[in-house]
């Protein structure tokens, strides 16, 4: 790798991983098999913030179906559970009952983020929720979730760019950029 390509994020060191035109063949493959699965239907997109915001905005524009788009937050709060850090669902103003979720997001490491927001999402009675991700660290999946779409199934190897941050540093990167392994 020249090293010139290598890119400084707070502390860390990145190497390029995927370049701007794979990311964009990967969303058009994901947005692809959502407009097959949802032709006709008229899908509630969920976009969770902050990190799914590039993809969100490329994918759903792909996306020919009619649909409504909205924006939630998990923000952490200060009880703990056995799983541990607890998220909070903000945002959510929509009355989502009967409707087709598809949930958006930018990465799924442990699957305990989406599992637990899919509990929170469950108790206002949507007729269906499924996950679209960019990336999936399947190896590293603790929690039985279901993931229906993903771009990209990944190492477990930490990663920045396209919406994805590193202590919050690095989401406007357009390409996606993988921690260098002599730095961890
Ligand atoms: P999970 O609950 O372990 O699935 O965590 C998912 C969240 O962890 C994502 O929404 C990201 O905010 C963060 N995350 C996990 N892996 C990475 C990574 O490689 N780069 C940036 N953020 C990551
Ligand atoms: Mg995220």
């Amino acid at each position: 790798m020249n090293e010139t390509c290598e890119i400084q994020v707070d502390d860390k060191i990145f190497v390029p991983y995927i370049s701007e035109i794979k990311l964009q063949e990967i969303v058009a493959h994901v947005a692809h098999e959502i407009s097959c699965d949802y032709a006709g239907k008229s899908p509630l997109f969920l976009v969770v913030l902050n990190g799914a915001f590039m993809f969100a905005a490329d994918v759903l524009r792909k996306i020919n179906t009619t649909c409504d788009i909205s924006f939630i937050k998990l923000s952490s709060y200060d009880g703990l559970s056995t799983t541990g850090e607890v998220k909070q669902l903000i945002g959510l103003n929509e009355n989502i009952e009967g409707r087709d979720i598809v949930i958006i997001e930018d990465i799924v490491d442990t699957g305990i983020t989406l599992f637990n927001l899919k509990k929170d999402l469950i108790q206002h009675r949507p007729n269906s929720i499924k996950i679209a991700t960019l990336f999936f660290k399947q190896e590293s999946l603790k929690v039985d979730l279901k993931v229906d779409y993903h771009g990209m199934i990944i190492g477990k190897e930490f990663i920045v760019g396209y919406g994805l941050d590193y202590n919050g540093k690095g989401r406007n990167l357009n390409e996606v950029y993988i921690i260098k392994e002599d730095n961890m």
